[in-house]
């Protein structure tokens, strides 16, 4: 059983990133589990590493047992959102709960350029954090309300892509565990 600590960079109810995190769920292979990380936070303070938020403690927990690390994230002003950097930082402190992990970058979008800089900039923060980016597949899932469904579900047409992207990534984790 091979477990994925997922990061979904929006808290909206309604994230075309969550959909997309849910069809790649979808697709996974037997014995592969999505767990969400929370997201919901509180804002980073250094004076507390010493005594870590319950919450914190659970979601490094969480990074910790997991095999790999799966970010699904929007791009907002040309860079991660602000509640996913929080919570890598948490993450990283006081020891990294990352490293040596598999993990894989995707993200959602209306627009056209389909979170490409946000991914960008992802890989230098999961490079730094001694993480196995897998490089190929890239998932830029843009224009996506045109790929889903009134139920989030990804159209047929669309579905290939996904089910090949998970399909890679579980290769990618399998070769480094
Ligand atoms: C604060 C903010 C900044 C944004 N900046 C960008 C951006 O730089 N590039 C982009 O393609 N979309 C940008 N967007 C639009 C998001 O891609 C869009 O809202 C997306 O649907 C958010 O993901 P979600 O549906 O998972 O919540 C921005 C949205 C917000 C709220």
């Amino acid at each position: 059983m091979a477990k994925i600590a997922v990061f979904v960079g929006s808290l909206r109810k309604d994230s075309l990133n969550k959909k997309l995190a849910q069809n790649l769920e979808s697709f996974a292979p037997d014995g592969v589990k999505f767990e969400y990380v929370n997201l919901e936070q509180p804002l980073f303070n250094g004076d507390v590493e010493a005594d870590l938020p319950k919450s914190v403690r659970a979601m490094k927990a969480m990074v910790e047992g997991a095999d790999a690390v799966l970010f699904v994230t929007p791009e907002y002003n040309r860079s991660i959102p602000g509640v996913l950097k929080n919570a890598i930082d948490w993450s990283t402190r006081p020891n990294n709960s990352f490293i040596g992990k598999p993990v894989a970058i995707a993200g959602a979008t209306n627009g056209a350029l389909g979170t490409a800089v946000a991914q960008s900039n992802l890989r230098h923060i999961v490079s730094h954090l001694g993480m196995y980016l897998m490089g190929q597949p890239e998932l830029y899932f843009n224009f996506a309300s045109q790929k889903l469904d009134e139920r989030g579900v990804v159209t047929d047409e669309n579905r290939e892509k996904l089910n090949s992207y998970i399909d890679h990534f579980v290769e990618h984790i399998n070769k480094l565990t």
